[in-house]
């Protein structure tokens, strides 16, 4: 194997020509470039010298036994999601939470998909690749032609020591299991439709803990009275039922609007308000963080997340940033306990809460 044949322009000296290379094989090419580019193949044996024996063949069925078992546990994710094991989310404290172990199965299905891959990988080089040491100097520039042939032949040879062609169980199971891992993502967009998210009972996504007569609370599960408010001052609540406070859906902003401010009600909500209070759904209309930034003297409600802006005067109507629809709105009311005026709910939020779906009518 010659290298002092004649250099193309401007070709570095001791570069093969390109015809000389064209005749060489893709692992010669791959150790004269190696040389041409400073890297020194130190030590360079195949593992197996004499293809085929019990010894490669064992290797062999072990890696394909571990693709194999990713690709059985990336089925298992995408059989799992789409329905295949009892799985209803309820409410807090309403009907059995069927299976309690869905997402953690889920969670260890995709990660022993992912790591099957990876270990297969990784024992597909070191028990059946060629064992070589190298040492690589640097060098600073653009390569010319001929040493961008010689890369593509280091990959090449590269990609003939994996045997993928000689290989095909290996072949086949990795293209299983990866084919498998691949569609993961996709199932969370498919699986969806497959498996309507507000079908099953209550109908989740339209409903909260909020009902008729349900007592307002604080944090601490303490009613609330209208007593208990300044003027144009703001109140987290909560639904006082069992695993209220808990609820994320539930979090409603009571606001006591200042002297001489007036809402302009929505079509039917009129009566939604009591005296100068309101309540809002907490839950930002755009991406579902908290918006409770309030600033009493314009009436203006901040989400933090993407700085949307509700106009509580206006009945929470977006004004500003990413967020579509105006925050859903409590139907208030007042109980009297004891001698002392307490907030109730007069009924659920007439739309569903948090940001838009696909069914939301
Ligand atoms: S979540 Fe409120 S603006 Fe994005």
């Amino acid at each position: 194997m010659s290298i002092d044949s004649p250099h193309e322009v401007g070709a570095a000296p001791g570069v093969p020509s390109n015809e000389e290379l064209a005749a060489m094989s893709a692992e010669e090419a791959m150790i004269v470039g190696a040389e041409i580019e400073g890297v020194h193949i130190v030590h360079r044996r195949e593992r197996y010298p004499i293809a085929g024996t019990m010894a490669e063949k064992r290797a062999e069925r072990t890696i394909a036994g571990i693709f194999l078992l990713g690709f059985l546990a990336a089925v298992g994710f995408i059989v799992v999601f789409c329905g295949a094991v009892p799985f209803e989310w309820h409410l807090p404290g309403e009907g059995n939470q069927d299976f309690q172990y869905f997402t953690p199965l889920l969670g260890a299905l995709l990660g022993l998909a992912l790591a099957c891959v990876g270990i297969g990988v990784v024992l597909w080089a070191k028990w059946l690749m060629p064992e070589e040491e190298v040492v690589q100097e640097r060098h600073d520039g653009p390569s010319p032609e001929s040493e961008q042939i010689m890369s593509s032949a280091t990959l090449i040879s590269g990609f003939n020591d994996l045997g993928v062609a000689r290989r095909s169980m290996l072949k086949t199971t990795i293209g299983l299991a990866g084919g498998a891992l691949a569609l993961t993502p996709l199932i969370a967009l498919v699986g969806a439709m497959i498996k309507k998210p507000n079908e099953g009972a209550g109908q989740s996504l339209f409903h909260t803990l909020w009902a008729a007569n349900v007592a307002v609370v604080d944090a601490n599960g303490t009613r609330v009275s209208p007593d208990d408010m300044l003027p144009g001052s703001i109140q987290t609540v909560f639904p006082g039922v069992p695993g209220g406070v808990q609820a994320g859906d539930s979090p409603t902003l009571l606001i006591r609007l200042r002297p001489g401010q007036t809402i302009k009600a929505r079509k039917g909500q009129a009566g939604f308000q009591w005296g100068d209070f309101v309540a809002f759904s907490k839950i930002c209309t755009h991406a579902g963080c908290p918006a409770s930034l309030y600033e009493q003297q314009t009436g203006r409600l901040l989400c933090p997340c993407h700085q949307s802006q509700f106009n509580v005067l206006e009945d929470a109507k977006p004004i500003f940033g990413p967020a579509t629809r105006s925050l859903p709105k409590l139907p208030l009311g007042i109980a009297v306990v004891d001698g002392r005026q307490y907030f109730i709910a007069k009924g659920d939020f007439p739309e569903a809460i948090g940001p838009a779906f696909w069914e939301r009518p």
